[in-house]
């Protein structure tokens, strides 16, 4: 299994307080990895940290032999790592059309593709196109913010409780589509609360305490794993 992205000895500090201590992980090509834990474990700090929202200081991030420790935001997302932040922030005031081709805009390429096949994966915006992004139901946004960032070609999605909010039903329709993207090849980096359901699509999975990883192991085998469920899952 090839490794696309590996992240060594990664510290992250907002000024004195340390949100990330000294982690390692990787995300294999064409998996799907789950990083669990607790509230304030450092999940979101580390995502944006793989974007550059968030500066690290120390440690390396290698993206298929590209190191992304000091490149700018738009330029992790040409490299094809884009992120679906937490809380989503479409553009409420914009249509839903608007939004996913800002979603495309560093592309100077036909995007007109794109779009079609994005529409295909999310028929709920297809419906919505021309009416304005805060008009759609939260779940309707979080597929707006997916299908934005497919807009952008990512080789590695990087998702921020895509769950967040959404009642059961709208869950399981976005972890469907998030693991038929992965069947059609997409390497995804999942943050969720909703440990059980990322499991269960998840390939590996790390779990985060208070800055470091304290677990990592196939999916399947932390699923079926009581202890490990009660102890770091709270379920
Ligand atoms: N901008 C910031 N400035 C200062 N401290 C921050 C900032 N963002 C996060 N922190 C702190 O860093 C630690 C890790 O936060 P982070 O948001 O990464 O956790 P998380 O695992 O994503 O939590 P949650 O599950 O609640 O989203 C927490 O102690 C948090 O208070
Ligand atoms: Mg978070």
């Amino acid at each position: 299994m090839n490794t696309l992205l590996q992240v060594t000895g990664l510290h992250v500090h907002y000024g004195a307080i340390e949100a990330v201590k000294g982690i390692d992980l990787s995300l294999a090509q064409g998996r799907i990895t789950a990083l669990l834990g607790a509230n304030g474990a450092g999940k979101s700090t580390t995502l944006l940290t793989l974007s550059g929202l968030v500066r690290a200081s120390e440690g390396s991030i290698d993206f298929d032999g590209v190191e992304l420790r000091e490149l700018a935001p738009h330029q992790i997302v040409s490299h094809g790592v884009v992120q679906v932040p937490e809380g989503r922030e479409i553009l409420t005031t914009l249509t839903v059309r608007e939004n996913l081709l800002l979603g495309g805009y560093r592309r100077h390429d036909n995007i007109a593709a794109d779009f079609k096949n994005v529409l295909e994966w999310f028929p709920r915006l297809n419906e919505r196109l021309d009416g304005a992004a805060g008009n759609l139901s939260g779940g309707e946004q979080q597929m707006l913010a997916i299908a934005r960032a497919l807009m952008a070609q990512p080789r590695l999605l990087v998702l921020d409780e895509p769950s967040m909010g959404l009642a059961p039903l709208l869950v399981r329709e976005i972890f469907k589509i998030l693991r038929e993207l992965n069947a059609g090849g997409l390497t995804i980096f999942l943050v969720e609360q909703n440990a059980r359901q990322a499991l269960k699509i998840a390939h590996h999975a790390y779990v985060m305490e208070n800055g470091k990883l304290v677990l990592s192991a196939p999916a399947a085998d932390m699923l079926n794993n009581s202890k490990v469920v009660e102890a770091y899952l709270g379920a």
